[in-house]
């Protein structure tokens, strides 16, 4: 579908949709004076344009666009869809240089607050010298009144070669932008390994491609991240999260330091939280040869992709807190854990990791998170709900808390999915999954260093845990229909996984079940005695 076809059913699906007493934004603030005013002759257009939920989804939004030059006066119009723009809002810069390329990227951010829930906006960015580049959004819900839906994978890569062509790549990578902007969710979750940028001779050029490539959606709706190890490229800030960090803007989490590697939002009765799994892994995920071979003075500055451990229990402090506040809540029903690397998996592909259940798992379950969306793995696969671990499991494996894969009730513990086959093109081989069906995990790390990767050590287990895995299709996202409050009193929300074959642009849906429990029970978990190892 292109950008005019979406543009375009947009304008159908909204005309005469928007009542035209919806309140105008709060205030009118204009644009503000630049010191350094670049050349604006033949300026670059708005580029790599997205919308990204505050904090709040029902009142907050960001839009975000960059360009290869430093623009003078970048500002966002926006109003009520369907009425004059009413606000003017100038754009923050933020810039970042990338270490190995030495190539400076420019980003721009307009956040918006106190929008009217539920309402549709129009917008236009635009900076001096070059023409508008527009689109909308839509803001989340109040409370339980009304349902919506949202969509994620992870491990997308781009739609083409870049570069040289050492990163990931395939037309699916594309095609999967289509079949979800097809559904119209309220928003979608990127489960971690966006671009793989880390792994390009051309970071900077492998953005850019993502960034484009989702455009066409992600303007319209916000496509909200979690860092993976993809995102880690060495050299580019203390973490190598500085491009990921400067492209997004995400709600905060208190540290300007760790800014976007961990955030939450509210949608209606949802709460997700974002996390970043490569504080907690063991896995030496980040590293890249081609950025070893390639930064300058890798070596002598003692560049290290091996971070785990890197926020000093900040983030997990943060989750906790995050977790119980959640749980406190009258009006959140469900707390969705937007994530990339796993906690289980059955195929020996990367592999489940061992830090994930000795760090988060627990907080997972005495908080009682409903749902875990991930990607690292590069297919699709569920569990049935858990909590707790197997007796006497020294490997923590997580203990199923029921055996019904199509009708779950998350009072009894966590779904986690894996919905890794967002486009990479080396998805998890048939050959990977393991047989006969156990779990595979990562249970500690070789030697190493920042020259060479240190190599994952695994083992199998038992895997009672898994309702359900996919080995015959390589791509596919998932949608969530959530219903906040149906007759009798409960909540749900129905997870459908799409799937298409390599190469193909037909996503099909090939498994569905639902996640049920009482309204308002989100705070009075089952009082099933935990089993631990
Ligand atoms: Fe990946
Ligand atoms: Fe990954």
């Amino acid at each position: 579908m292109s950008d005019r076809t979406c543009a375009t059913r947009r304008q159908i699906l909204l005309s005469g949709g928007l009542a035209a007493t919806v309140p105008l934004l709060a205030s009118t603030r204009s644009a503000p004076s630049v010191v350094r005013r670049p050349d604006v002759a033949g300026a670059p257009p708005p580029e790599q344009v997205h919308v990204q939920f505050g904090a709040d989804a029902a009142t907050q939004i960001a839009v975000s666009w960059a360009a290869p030059a430093r623009v003078a006066r970048p500002r966002l119009r926006v109003g009520p869809r369907g009425e004059a723009f009413g606000r003017e809002v100038p754009a923050r810069e933020r810039v970042y240089t990338d270490a190995m390329t030495g190539e400076t990227v420019y980003t721009y951010h307009a956040a918006l607050d106190h929008l009217h829930p539920d309402t549709l906006f129009g917008y236009e960015v635009i900076h001096d010298g070059a023409g508008p580049v527009a689109g909308t959004f839509r803001t989340g819900p109040r409370g339980r009144g009304k349902g919506f839906r949202f969509t994620s994978f992870g491990d997308q890569s781009v739609p083409a070669p870049v570069g040289i062509g050492l990163g990931p790549n395939t037309p699916n990578a594309g095609y999967i932008v289509d079949a979800v902007d097809d559904l119209d969710p309220l928003f979608h979750l990127m489960n971690g390994d966006l671009c793989y940028a880390n792994v390009s001779d051309a970071p900077v050029a492998t953005w850019t491609s993502f960034f484009t490539n989702n455009m066409r959606s992600a303007r319209y709706r916000p496509w909200m991240p979690a860092a993976g190890n993809h995102e880690n490229e060495v050299a580019n800030g203390p973490q190598g999260y500085l491009a990921y960090q400067t492209r997004f803007e995400l709600p905060g989490n208190g540290s300007a330091e760790f800014h976007g590697n961990w955030y939450a939002f509210t949608v209606g009765t949802i709460r997700v939280l974002s996390i970043n799994n490569d504080d907690v892994c063991l896995q030496d995920g980040g590293f890249s040869a081609y950025r070893r071979d390639h930064v300058p003075g890798y070596q002598a500055n003692g560049d290290d992709p091996y971070i785990r451990g890197y926020s000093h229990g900040l983030q997990r402090a943060w989750l906790e807190a995050e977790l119980a506040a959640a749980r406190r809540a009258g009006d959140i029903d469900w707390i969705v854990v937007c994530m990339h690397q796993v906690a289980m998996s059955s195929a020996h592909f990367n592999g489940a990791d061992l830090g994930i259940r000795q760090e988060l798992m627990p907080l997972f379950d005495v908080y009682g998170v409903d749902l875990v969306v991930a990607g690292h793995e590069h297919h699709f696969e569920r569990t049935f709900p858990v909590r707790g671990v197997l007796p006497g499991s020294s490997l923590l494996t997580p203990a199923p808390q029921g055996s019904d894969p199509d009708e779950i009730d998350t009072r009894d513990g966590t779904v986690h999915m894996i919905i890794g086959g967002g486009g990479h093109s080396a998805p998890t081989p048939v050959a990977g999954f393991d047989t006969p069906h156990d779990g595979v995990l990562i249970t500690g790390i070789g030697s190493g260093s920042p020259q060479s990767q240190r190599p994952a050590i695994t083992t199998t287990e038992p895997a009672p845990w898994s309702a359900y895995r996919d080995l015959a299709t390589p791509y596919g996202f998932a949608s969530f229909d959530v219903a906040p409050a149906e007759h009798g009193g409960t909540t749900s929300i129905t997870v459908t996984h799409y799937g298409a074959a390599a190469g193909s642009p037909v996503y099909a849906p090939l498994d569905r079940f639902v996640m049920r429990k009482p309204v308002g029970a989100a705070r009075r978990l089952r009082t099933r005695q935990l089993v631990t190892g």
